[in-house]
């Protein structure tokens, strides 16, 4: 049965292949980005039945307009694959204070999960994207009061929509099961190529366990689980993700800047 999907960041890397790949099998993708032309030139290439939604997700307000807007045209959101991710930025510290890492990694998904959860379904799906680069999340860094150098900052960010991932299903019943994926490491996007400078490795590593985890059954229980795909494996995240007082840390600093209590 095809399925109505949005992945946010599906303007280019492996958001826009899992679009692509997702719309040659039939289903309804929302396309999401922050560029009006490079929507323009997805929705292009992507084809078939394709909407497009424009949000700079460094901004919780335009996060909030992007979730009314799907809301508006959708009551039945089969899947969300939060994929949009930063790791450099020509402006790391927005003009709030915060790390754009923590707001485009980490609250943004937060907070159009939250705002879009009344119209995704208990058999819908969340797709989170975590990461191999995990580290403890410094909350006074969170809040955009300690300076970050980028991996630190991406590193933390991951691990703390890896926590939110793990944390979520615990305090809901008959939710949509709500999955955080490492999609492979070193995979070729731009995130990669500019970041790393090196070539990388195939994409469809990453959109392929994606859409696995969209769709395929063996992510049908898995509600709150990790998946590396590095190593093929759901796994533990970093250990920092089993402290109870880390979780609980990361879980208030996330409602707290988000305004938003789940
Ligand atoms: N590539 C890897 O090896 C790897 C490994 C582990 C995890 N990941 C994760 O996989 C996800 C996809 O990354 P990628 O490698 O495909 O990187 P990418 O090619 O740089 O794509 C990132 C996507 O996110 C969008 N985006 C970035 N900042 C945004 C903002 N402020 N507002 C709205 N959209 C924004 C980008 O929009 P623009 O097109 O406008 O830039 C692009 O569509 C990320 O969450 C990343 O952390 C990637």
């Amino acid at each position: 049965m095809t399925k109505t999907i949005l992945i946010t960041g599906s303007t280019d890397g492996i958001g826009l292949l899992t679009a692509k790949k997702l719309a040659v099998d039939g289903h309804k993708v929302l396309l999401h980005g922050r560029s009006a032309p490079k929507l323009e030139a997805a929705a292009a290439a992507v084809g078939g039945d394709v909407e497009t939604y424009s949000a700079d997700l460094s901004d919780l307000t335009a996060v909030r307009e992007l979730a009314a807007s799907v809301r508006a045209k959708h009551h039945k959101l089969d899947v969300l694959i939060n994929n949009a991710g930063v790791l450099k930025a020509p402006q790391t510290v927005l003009a709030n204070g915060q790390d754009i890492r923590f707001v485009v990694n980490t609250l943004a998904p937060y907070l159009l999960t939250e705002l879009l959860l009344p119209v995704i379904p208990t058999e819908g799906r969340v797709v989170n994207l975590s990461s191999a680069a995990q580290a403890s999340v410094n909350i006074k860094a969170m809040q955009g009061n300690v300076p970050l150098a980028d991996m630190e900052a991406y590193a933390q960010s991951k691990l703390a929509i890896t926590i939110w991932t793990q944390d979520w299903p615990k305090s809901r019943a008959n939710a949509p099961v709500m999955i955080a994926i490492n999609p492979g490491s070193l995979l070729a996007s731009k995130m990669v190529k500019e970041g790393f400078g090196v070539a990388g490795n195939d994409m469809s590593i990453g959109a392929d366990i994606l859409i696995d985890a969209a769709l395929g059954e063996r992510f049908a229980d898995a509600s709150g689980a990790y998946f590396d795909n590095d190593s093929g494996t759901f796994a533990n995240p970093h250990a920092a993700a089993l402290d109870k007082g880390h979780v609980a840390d990361v879980m208030n600093t996330i409602r707290g800047l988000t305004n938003h209590t789940g």
